[in-house]
């Protein structure tokens, strides 16, 4: 197994929605062997392929009490609640901000061998399935924010060390605390934020 590089917010690949996986073969399981790592690595509640700069519709997580992994996922709201909660994201670090989501969902898919999947989570790992599909849908949770909440997040992003024209990649783990970009102050505590 391997760490590999995290792709940060300015890379192409995190904005290009991804093909369904069809080779189930060692590559795959390779792949979702090192997205655990990574993922351990900088102590993130998910990962999907596209921040390692993979292409392909795959994502690991956890969270919730609960940590698996997802190939080809298909998600459907359980009903019409929803949930607000603090999010973030490995591919933009320092960033966080409230985001509501479905509370309840029903996600389908197959693991890496091709055997099907299914599962229905509330709570942060219901948060974390719809972060990660976003992700495999070239969709970058900013663009889930109020359009004040989401210029907040861009002025942060153009603000950050990390954020350099033409430089979109680190493996190094980031240090330091969030900026909250939300209206208002978390409603809960940031610690237990996904990202
Ligand atoms: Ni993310």
């Amino acid at each position: 197994m391997a760490v590999r590089a995290i792709r940060l917010f300015g890379d192409p690949v995190l904005r290009t929605p991804t093909p369904e996986v069809t080779d189930f073969g060692p590559d795959l399981h390779r792949l979702v062997d090192d997205m655990f790592e990574t993922m351990d690595t900088h102590h993130g509640a998910g990962l999907a392929a596209p921040q390692v700069g993979v292409s392909t519709r795959v994502f690991v997580f956890d969270c919730g009490g609960r940590r698996g992994h997802v190939v080809n996922p298909v998600w459907t709201a359980v009903d019409d609640e929803t949930q607000t909660g603090p999010e973030g994201c490995l591919s933009i670090p320092g960033v966080q901000a409230a985001c509501t989501r479905a509370a309840r969902v029903r996600v389908h898919g197959v693991d890496r061998d091709g055997a099907p999947l299914s599962m229905e989570v509330d709570g942060i790992l219901a948060r974390a399935v719809q972060h990660e599909t976003d992700h495999l849908d070239g969709v970058l949770f900013p663009q889930r924010l109020s359009p004040q909440a989401r210029r907040a997040a861009m002025r942060v992003v153009r603000e950050s060390d990390w954020f350099v024209a033409g430089e979109t990649v680190t493996d190094t783990p980031r240090g330091g605390r969030a900026v909250w970009v939300g209206d208002g102050q978390p409603a809960v505590d940031t610690a237990e934020a996904l990202r």
